[in-house]
């Protein structure tokens, strides 16, 4: 549904690959989006990066849409006027992104959520930009933030970690919180964990690029998209559950965790690699590879709407 956050307005600070597509999905959802990049370029070009996202997005949606308004800027104060939430998607450096929150909170209402979208900084790292540091939160999305519904949340004022997920509902993100400040939050510590294995797979010589991403694309990934690694396991075990699974498999997961690799990403390893993607690509280029991942994704989508849940 969309329109769930007309009148509500977010601030979106840094308009590059995950900006954008955060600011088309607040925008989709009714919201009143002001843009904010110190690029002129990047702002020049925002509204035209953001047409393939709002298109993916009408696509999903049903219901036609109540879209907001889109006020691109080159003024930091009046990007953040009137917001409730401030997405941060400044490049990934601690001191640019300290640099930006000083200025931030020097002009932003006290109660407003600052939220950055970091990958691999932690709130810990990112914290001490800020005299008060209560007003910042990590929420991580995975690319691209509006077709994939994950937000990982990370903060120290539950008020505002809960007043952060109320908009990230409405513009129907899946949020989930960490207990404790981690490197990679969650999602990308499964990736790298799976990703280590699948290097290593390659490295010693046990498959090529393109056989390793054929098993994961066609026998646990379809799986984990319906069912999460400890869910999987419950329903291995027959109607005895994990309880059971582990009785009986425990032991036989542990053997297999012993032999997992550790593989370095050596000038041989990185040129299997790059040669395994060319080879799987097959002559197609980035963009026509993002076309046909997102057009997979948005079918996942409606497929996942219209089937129930686990
Ligand atoms: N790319 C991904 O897959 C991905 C996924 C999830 C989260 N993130 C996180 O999102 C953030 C942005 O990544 P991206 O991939 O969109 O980068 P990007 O390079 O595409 O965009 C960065 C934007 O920030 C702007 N910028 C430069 N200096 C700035 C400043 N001082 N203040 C504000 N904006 C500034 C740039 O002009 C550019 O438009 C990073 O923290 C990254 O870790 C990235």
């Amino acid at each position: 549904m969309t329109g769930r956050l007309n009148g509500r307005r977010v601030a979106i600070l840094g308009g590059g690959l995950i900006g954008v597509s955060w600011a088309a999905l607040f925008y989709h959802h009714g919201a009143d989006v002001t843009l904010w990049d110190p690029s002129e370029t990047a702002r020049a070009d925002a509204n035209a990066r953001m047409q393939k996202p709002l298109a993916h997005l009408a696509t999903l949606d049903d219901d036609s849409a109540t879209l907001g308004h889109l006020n691109i800027t080159a003024d930091l104060a009046q990007a953040l006027d009137g917001a409730e939430l401030i997405q941060e998607n400044a490049p990934e450096s601690i001191p640019l992104k300290h640099d930006l929150f000083a200025q931030v909170e020097a002009l932003a209402d006290p109660s407003t959520v600052i939220a950055s979208s970091t990958s691999a900084l932690t709130w810990s790292e990112l914290a001490p930009g800020l005299a008060d540091p209560s007003r910042l939160i990590t929420a991580h999305p995975f690319n691209p933030p509006h077709l994939v519904p994950l937000v990982e949340l990370y903060g120290v004022d539950p008020d505002r970690l809960d007043r952060a997920e109320q908009i990230y509902l409405a513009a129907d993100r899946v949020p989930v919180r960490l207990r404790k400040d981690a490197t990679g939050h969650i999602a990308n510590r499964l990736a790298s964990a799976l990703w280590r294995e699948a290097v290593h797979l390659v490295a010693d010589g046990i498959a090529d690029v393109e056989d390793v991403d054929a098993a994961l694309v066609n026998g646990p990934g379809l799986r984990w998209s319906v069912l999460g690694a400890h869910m999987a396991y419950h329903l291995g075990g027959g109607d005895g559950g994990l309880a059971a699974y582990l009785a009986h498999l425990g032991p036989s997961q542990e053997r297999r965790w012993s032999t997992l690799g550790n593989p370095t990403l050596s000038s041989d390893v990185q040129a299997q690699l790059v040669a395994g993607v060319s080879r799987e690509a097959a002559g197609r280029d980035i963009a026509t590879l993002e076309n046909a991942r997102d057009a997979a994704l948005i079918a996942a989508l409606k497929a996942r709407k219209s089937a129930p849940g686990v």
